[in-house]
């Protein structure tokens, strides 16, 4: 934690902002709480990547929601969009603009803004780095003033990208933040109980999409243990002993979930008291 914390200094003083990745069917879970603490004052822009996976309505929110003052955000398809890299520098210039218009108005030629890309594994920052910066991958280690330790990817002529490869692995504040992340794949499930983690997943998309896994199911159980009896009774999964296999039937839900098979879905909603327009 503490290295993670001085690493996260020593980035965040060589940047003018953040962008920052999280996945559209959890945008709250799928934040870094070290972030949101040391980051306080810089323009972030989020990205809620994922979105072809998450509910289209529940996205609309989102993005509403997370716009602020020093505080944008987009919601993009990576895989499919192709124009998703150039959205994504457009809208970061944009954030950037008050500034450099300010410095221009005192005949100061600004330089290319300077971001961090961040996010917990797997939301798709490798994929967003590849989209912004498509086969023209040059760094920009050798400008002046430019912390040499770091990657630097020259994005636009405007734009340098800060990389932060492996350091702000999630700490998350409690057990359901833990659980959505496991279920999407952002914390390696290895070590975790899974059939407790599609469990969740199950009692989750009920409570937001009543009646949903039931249809794709044909079942009409509410208790998620039962949901997963009978995953198992219509995928075949049975135990030696011909009692349904719950534990292969959490592995398989759980892997229909993280492809995006069960249909699109967001696993966090915006309260309804939150969604009024932030935007200006
Ligand atoms: P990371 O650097 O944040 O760890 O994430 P990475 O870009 O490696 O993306 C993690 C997985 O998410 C990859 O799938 C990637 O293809 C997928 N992904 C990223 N952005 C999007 C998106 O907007 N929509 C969808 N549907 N998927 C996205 P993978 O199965 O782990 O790898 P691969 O089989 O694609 O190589």
């Amino acid at each position: 934690m503490e290295k993670a914390r001085r690493e996260m200094t020593e980035r965040l003083k060589a940047v003018d902002m953040i962008i920052e990745l999280r996945d559209c069917r959890i945008p709250e879970a799928s934040t870094n709480p070290l972030l949101n603490m040391m980051a306080q004052g810089k323009p972030r822009l989020i990205v809620l990547a994922k979105t072809d996976m998450a509910d289209p309505v529940q996205s609309e929110k989102w993005v509403r929601h997370l716009k602020k003052e020093n505080q944008s955000c987009l919601a993009v398809d990576l895989m499919r969009d192709n124009g998703a890299g150039k959205k994504i520098i457009r809208e970061a210039l944009l954030l950037m603009k008050p500034k450099r218009d300010k410095q221009k108005a005192r005949g100061i030629n600004p330089r290319a803004v300077r971001a961090m890309a961040c996010g917990i594994p797997n939301v798709g920052k490798s994929t967003m780095i590849n989209r912004i910066v498509g086969k023209n991958t040059v760094k920009a280690a050798d400008k002046p003033g430019v912390t040499r330790s770091l990657t630097w990817i020259h994005a636009d002529p405007q734009l340098d990208l800060l990389d932060t490869p492996g350091v702000l692995w999630p700490k998350f504040d409690d057990e359901m933040t833990g659980s959505l992340l496991a279920a999407l794949g952002s914390i390696n499930d290895d070590i975790l109980d899974r059939k407790m983690i599609a469990m969740d997943a199950i009692h989750v998309i009920q409570d937001l999409y009543p009646g949903m896994l039931e249809e794709i199911y044909e079942s009409g159980e509410v208790n998620p243990n039962g949901m997963l009896k009978a995953i198992a009774a219509k995928r075949n999964l049975v135990r030696e002993n011909n009692e349904p296999d719950t534990k292969r039937a959490a592995e398989m839900f759980l892997n229909e979930l993280r492809k995006g098979r069960l249909g699109r879905l967001s696993l966090e909603h915006v309260h309804e008291e939150d969604t009024e327009d932030h935007s200006e």
